[in-house]
């Protein structure tokens, strides 16, 4: 979880108890910079995190989003430098991956939100790096950040999380017989079970619950947001939205959010790290002086890490967030997922 959620404290309890403990590469050298007191660029910060994360043992993963076009590829080799066991990549269509990975062992996960990209991905992988994906991320429209959906699509009935498992999971059974991880809104011990057994997933993953720990790297204003919010609180942000074109996720009471929905100034953007899609559906370099119906995702969500006070922090959070009643360690949180300390299953 980006920025600066999942970092190295938060991978490594994840690892120790058995999970995956992913790291996002979002804005990673800003932060290992400022912690280390020196600059870093992308490649080091990445390999740096990795590295710190794998001193506990067990398995990391770092989230490489495609629309931070910038630090895209040497996010992936700092990650292979500092010893990473996968890659997941996201937020756009990875298909243009460095040569580097042909011949790696890391593992490399696709994030889809549809069979039709899982088929296009897999078709580019096969092509450039001779290697399907070694499994593949379904993430439903209940998940936080950014969504794989039009706004209009996210509510409907027929993209619901167990529509899409399907196709997907006929597709990688036939096509290399990966396993298909499931995310967005899975939240209990009971939900876990219901997908691997009923459903026949391989795995979950899981966002907000562990954005709700300790051990995560969220602003302890976002933390209490997270326990305060109700379920009306939780929206799709489209207009004002995410530069990147895709609908994001939000808690509506936001600092953030509240003074984009009255802004008279332009967003501070200063970092412009993400691509930015333009009413013709072009890419280009986020900035400032364009972004007149986005907030700044950069500086908003490193002010929900309390990076920054550019500007106010915007909250993002999973479709079910407002489940969420306690602040946890991830050990406590793991005891509860795999069902050992009594607590309610859920709901
Ligand atoms: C605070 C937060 C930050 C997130 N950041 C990212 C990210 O940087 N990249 C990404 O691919 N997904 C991101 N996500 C999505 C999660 O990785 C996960 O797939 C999703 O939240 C699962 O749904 P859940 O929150 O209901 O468990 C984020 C989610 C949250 C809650």
């Amino acid at each position: 979880m980006g920025i600066g959620i999942s970092l190295a404290p938060l991978a490594r309890a994840v690892a120790r108890r058995g999970g995956i403990g992913t790291i996002s590469s979002a804005g990673l050298a800003a932060i290992v910079s400022k912690r280390l007191g020196r600059k870093v660029n992308d490649r080091e910060a990445a390999a740096i995190e990795v590295a710190e994360a794998k001193q506990g043992g067990g398995c990391i993963a770092i989230n490489i989003m495609v629309a931070l076009h910038q630090a895209f590829t040497d996010s992936i080799l700092g990650a292979l430098d500092g010893g990473v066991d996968a890659i997941i990549l996201g937020a756009g269509l990875p298909t243009n991956l460095p040569e580097e990975l042909a011949t790696s062992e890391v593992a490399l996960i696709p994030i889809v939100s549809s069979v039709k990209a899982l088929r296009i991905i897999q078709r580019r992988w096969l092509e450039r790096l001779q290697r399907p994906p070694d499994a593949v991320i379904l993430e439903g429209p209940l998940a936080g950040g950014h969504l794989g959906f039009s706004p209009q699509d996210v509510d409907k009935e027929e993209f619901r999380l167990e529509k899409l498992f399907g196709p997907v999971k006929e597709f990688a059974q036939k096509n290399g017989d990966y396993p298909v991880i499931v995310a967005g809104g899975i939240y209990y011990h009971d939900d876990i079970v219901r997908w691997v057994n009923e459903f026949g997933a391989d795995g979950v993953q899981m966002g907000t619950r562990f954005a709700a720990t300790y051990e995560s790297g969220a602003s302890p204003a976002f933390k209490q947001a997270i326990l305060e919010c109700k379920k009306e609180d939780i929206i799709v942000a489209n207009k004002p939205g995410s530069p990147c074109g895709l609908p994001f996720r939000i808690i509506k009471t936001s600092p953030g959010y509240q003074l984009a929905l009255t802004r008279t100034r332009p967003p501070k953007c200063n970092r412009g790290l993400v691509l930015r899609k333009d009413e013709a559906g072009k890419f280009t370099v986020c900035s400032a002086k364009d972004s007149h119906n986005s907030f700044c995702i950069c500086n908003v969500l490193l002010s929900a890490h309390g990076f920054t006070d550019k500007e106010e922090p915007i909250f993002t959070i999973g479709g079910r967030g407002h489940l969420v009643d306690r602040i946890l360690s991830v050990d406590e949180l793991m005891d509860e997922l795999i069902g050992l300390n009594g607590l309610p299953a859920g709901g």
